[in-house]
């Protein structure tokens, strides 16, 4: 069996959860894959941090050219965060005929078009399912399965930590200040909540989903984004009231014109909607494509282990092309 190289450039909570997949089910995954996959090298800022699964310190490097200038690594997997560096790593890796893995949201909103470009030119893939929706597939649904659909419109919560604070803002009538500082207590929420509760998080992955979706470039700066700041209890009691249920809801809809109109804002759903009942930190993300009709995927939408199961999904396809040129 042919091995295939894995580089990995940073090693935090999705880095952690998909080594530890790749490990739980190595046997099965290989299988499937029908190579063997061996992490090679790991590109971490601090080699010596504790982290939650244990780790040869062979593997580990302080160094990213370790990786990035290895001819024997054919996949680098980005899961560092942030636009810079991360950018330059993964054009270097392109450059390099490496293919990419990234869970990079911000990156493959705000850069995805010249990375896309690259990677056509050069060759290689970049697989970024875990940027939207953590665990649930929807990229490569929207690419392949869902093909020969026009899509009309996508509707989607996917944003989890707001999904989190909503629902108990609902549930428990408290204001979002009093949730949130709860939130962060228990580490659903960063410390910095600005990404999620001011609506970038969910507008980055809005752009994602709608460039596939409509094969367009997106620019972030044209799309409208409201986050949760401004709903009160009060609010959320009304709209009960009047059965409704308050979410955060990214919208990206193409009218006859070809028009596309991106939107992030709360929203007022009908408590019959099936986008009403997904509550807590679950993403849900609803597609009206002009064949298949609506079609809804719902699960996990951070957290190791889900988004590790994107990762070594996105991993094993890559490795499938590289062994049995699939693509
Ligand atoms: N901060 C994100 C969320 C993490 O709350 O959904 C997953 O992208």
């Amino acid at each position: 069996m042919q091995t295939v190289n894995i580089g990995f450039i940073g090693l935090g909570t999705v880095g952690c959860g998909a080594i530890a997949l790749l490990r739980q089910n190595r046997e099965l995954i290989e299988r499937r894959a029908g190579c063997r996959l061996a992490v090679r090298k790991i590109a971490v800022r601090h080699p010596d941090k504790p982290r939650p699964i244990a780790v040869d310190p062979a593997l580990l490097t302080s160094d990213v050219r370790e990786v990035l200038e290895d001819p024997h690594v054919h996949i680098v997997v980005e899961v560092m965060g942030g636009i810079d560096p991360a950018r330059q790593f993964v054009m270097e890796a392109i450059q390099r005929g490496k293919s990419v893995v990234t869970c990079n949201k911000e990156l493959m909103a705000k850069h995805g078009s010249e990375i896309l470009d690259l990677a056509k030119a050069k060759g290689v893939d970049v697989n970024f399912e875990g940027s939207v929706g953590g665990g649930i597939p929807i990229i490569q649904p929207l690419k392949q399965q869902l093909v020969g659909n026009r899509i009309r419109r996508i509707t989607g919560i996917v944003n989890g930590t707001t999904n989190y604070i909503l629902t108990k803002m609902t549930r428990e009538r408290r204001e979002l200040a009093d949730v949130l500082r709860e939130a962060q207590a228990l580490g659903y929420a960063e410390a910095d909540p600005t990404a999620d509760v001011d609506g970038y998080d969910a507008m980055y992955k809005l752009c994602i989903l709608a460039a596939i979706a409509f094969g367009s470039r997106v620019r972030v700066e044209d799309v409208y984004r409201e986050g949760i700041g401004g709903v009160h209890a009060r609010d959320i009691e009304y709209a009960q009231e009047l059965g409704y249920t308050i979410k955060l809801l990214a919208i990206a809809q193409e009218d006859d014109d070809r028009l596309i109109e991106l939107r992030v804002h709360p929203a007022l759903l009908p408590n019959a909607h099936p986008l009403a009942a997904v509550s807590d930190v679950f993403n849900a993300i609803v597609v009206e494509g002009d064949g298949v009709g609506r079609v809804m995927f719902y699960g996990r939408g951070a957290g190791a282990s889900p988004t590790g199961s994107a990762v070594v999904g996105d991993i094993v396809e890559i490795a499938r092309n590289l062994c049995y040129n699939a693509t």
